[in-house]
């Protein structure tokens, strides 16, 4: 049996779930949103400790204004109005990425919903936000580089946004495509990776549950041989 600890989701498809339905992207963003909630709360159930979500990514900024308003929007009431349930399910918030480029009231409001769980000892929910792996490997070394000459791969991890965090153990894709886009590169070394065609607002607690059962089965090496 394999220990999770980390779990990260790609949460991909809000858009083609929407308008499969005839509907605005922005009401696939609002039901993702929702989804959020659910498989968070499931997450802790099952005893991970970490889930770390893409929300919005540092190639995001080129979506329509319209949609990177919404999304944004989205975000601002997330921080409003689900720190009373993480709080009553003992889950810590977190957000990784640059938060540099968001305004100060958004920055306010993450460093407010940030207080209001920092007590919570259960999981830690990480929203990554205007967060791109490759930035942040970069954003590291110039921060790294300030105060030392010869960087090794435990003084970088110091400098990452996940400083502190185990690495991530399954990382999550939904949507149908085959790739990592920019999410916890560093981290997912050693990932075990699973990619499901669900749209993420259909994603439900029941696979999630049948991807962790696989993964428990799954034979983990880290580069070593088998037996050993
Ligand atoms: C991908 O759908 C989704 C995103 C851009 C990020 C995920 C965002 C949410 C779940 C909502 C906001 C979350 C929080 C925590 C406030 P897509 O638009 O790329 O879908 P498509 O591939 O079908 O177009």
């Amino acid at each position: 049996m394999n220990d999770l600890v980390h779990l990260a989701i790609i949460m991909d498809g809000n858009g083609r779930w929407a308008t499969r339905q005839n509907k605005e992207r922005s009401y696939g963003h609002k039901e993702g949103t929702k989804n959020v909630r659910e498989i968070t709360k499931y997450a802790s159930k099952m005893g991970i400790k970490y889930l770390s979500l893409y929300a919005f990514s540092t190639e995001n900024w080129n979506r329509p204004k319209a949609e990177v308003a919404i999304l944004m929007k989205l975000l601002s009431k997330f921080l409003k109005t689900e720190m009373v349930m993480l709080s009553e399910n003992n889950i810590k918030f977190d957000v990784i990425g640059d938060m540099s480029k968001f305004s100060t009231s958004l920055q306010n409001e993450i460093a407010n919903a940030k207080e209001m769980t920092k007590h919570c000892t259960g999981m830690t929910q990480v929203i990554a936000i205007n967060y791109g792996g490759q930035d942040e490997i970069i954003r590291a070394i110039n921060k790294a580089t300030q105060k030392h000459e010869k960087i090794t791969k435990e003084i970088l991890e110091e400098f990452l946004d996940t400083a502190g965090m185990p690495p991530v153990d399954v990382l999550i894709r939904t949507g149908g495509d085959y790739r990592l886009s920019n999410f916890l590169l560093w981290q997912s070394a050693y990932a075990e990776l699973f990619f499901t065609k669900t749209l993420w607002p259909e994603f439900s607690s029941g696979e999630l549950e049948a991807i962790v059962s696989e993964y428990m089965s799954t034979e983990r090496r880290f580069g070593g041989v088998v037996g050993n």
